[in-house]
């Protein structure tokens, strides 16, 4: 793909935010594409009717073909002329929408959509963002797509810094609207079957989500046609470094991802990060995607990773790090 300038776009100041929204909407409807912060973490964003759009967004980040997109909107009324809503997502969105929920769903037949953006399904996924992203919507007026603005299989962006280092001159712009408040993505949830399915645990617990259903959800591995499920290539969100988890001790040359206050046995780790010396998952899923980044920098060899309880946010945090742990494919 040809390389050209990525213009950075400062919106850290609330009386900055209407102009970089209207620049950022500019771009987009000519077909550009552009790092825009979430309430999760940057996502890389086009006009999701634009099919040349889409595929620019395919290339910059070197995505397999086959990973659909999340369609992004500004409201319900938005949302439902792109998918129709059985009962349950009606319930859900009225209840956790602006916010880190994903929902899978019938597609319309008259979606707006480009083919390209669902990888040929005849499911949608679709969010309301929270963050400067809902700004860029309402002054565009139709749906965006945004992956995670990184390159394919690296750590997801929480800073405007980390998606210039992984896509700066390969994207139209970015746009600085400082840090992202949850820090992992939105949880992927499959209401096109029978049962509820997590497809991708993410920024609103499982816990939260049965509750307000009334029932347990199945799990992608449980489910009759295992979907397409996301990140269903399992090496991703890696750094350069290798990941050891349930490290309990440090070997000589690693860096150390702590949680809980937690200190290791063996020499000193190259450099350490705790997630949550208070042992908040919440505080520990925002600061996850930066700690490995800033880790991975320091050039260790290996990236010890404390223990993580399993309930709430810890499930999306031990989902991310399994993966980062993961075999590597050869380079794409
Ligand atoms: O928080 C987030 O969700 C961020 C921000 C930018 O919104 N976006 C994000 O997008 O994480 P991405 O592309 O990195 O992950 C979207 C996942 C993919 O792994 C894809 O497999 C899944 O959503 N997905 C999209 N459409 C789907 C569909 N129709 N059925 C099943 N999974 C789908
Ligand atoms: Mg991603």
């Amino acid at each position: 793909m040809s390389t050209h300038t990525t213009r950075l776009i400062d919106a850290r100041s609330p009386s900055d935010r209407a102009d970089a929204a209207q620049q950022a909407a500019g771009i987009l409807d000519a077909g550009g594409i552009v790092g825009l912060g979430t309430e999760t973490v940057y996502g890389l964003a086009g006009d999701a009717a634009n099919g040349e759009a889409v595929a620019r967004i395919y290339a910059a980040k070197g995505r397999p073909r086959f990973n659909p997109l999340i369609i992004h909107v500004l409201d319900l009324a938005m949302a439902r002329r792109e998918a129709r809503f059985p009962e349950a997502a009606e319930r859900l969105a009225a209840a956790f929408w602006p916010g880190p929920l994903t929902l899978v769903l019938p597609a319309r037949d008259n979606c707006s959509a480009s083919a390209l953006a669902r990888a040929g399904h005849d499911s949608i996924a679709i969010r309301r963002p929270g963050g400067f992203m809902a700004d860029v919507i309402a002054a565009l007026g139709r749906p965006l797509v945004a992956p995670s603005a990184n390159r394919s299989g690296h750590v997801s962006a929480t800073t405007a810094a980390d998606v210039l280092a992984d896509l700066g001159g390969r994207i139209d712009a970015v746009v600085d609207s400082g840090g992202t408040d949850v820090g992992v993505e939105s949880t992927i949830l499959d209401l096109t079957g029978p049962v509820p399915c997590l497809l991708r645990p993410g920024g609103i617990a499982r816990e939260a989500l049965e509750a307000h259903l009334g029932m347990r959800l199945a799990t992608a591995a449980q489910a009759p046609a295992a979907p397409k499920a996301p990140g269903m290539l399992s090496s991703h969100y890696a750094p350069r470094a290798g990941v050891r988890l349930n490290a309990t001790e440090i070997r000589p040359g690693e860096a150390y991802l702590g949680f809980g206050g937690q200190v290791p046995e063996g020499p000193a780790p190259i450099a350490a990060i705790d997630l949550s010396p208070e042992k908040n998952l919440i505080e520990a899923a925002a600061r996850l995607f930066q700690a490995l980044r800033r880790l991975d920098e320091t050039g260790a060899r290996s990236i010890a990773v404390a223990p993580i309880p399993d309930h709430g946010l810890g499930e999306a945090i031990n989902d991310r790090l399994e993966r980062a742990a993961a075999p590597r494919p050869a380079a794409e």
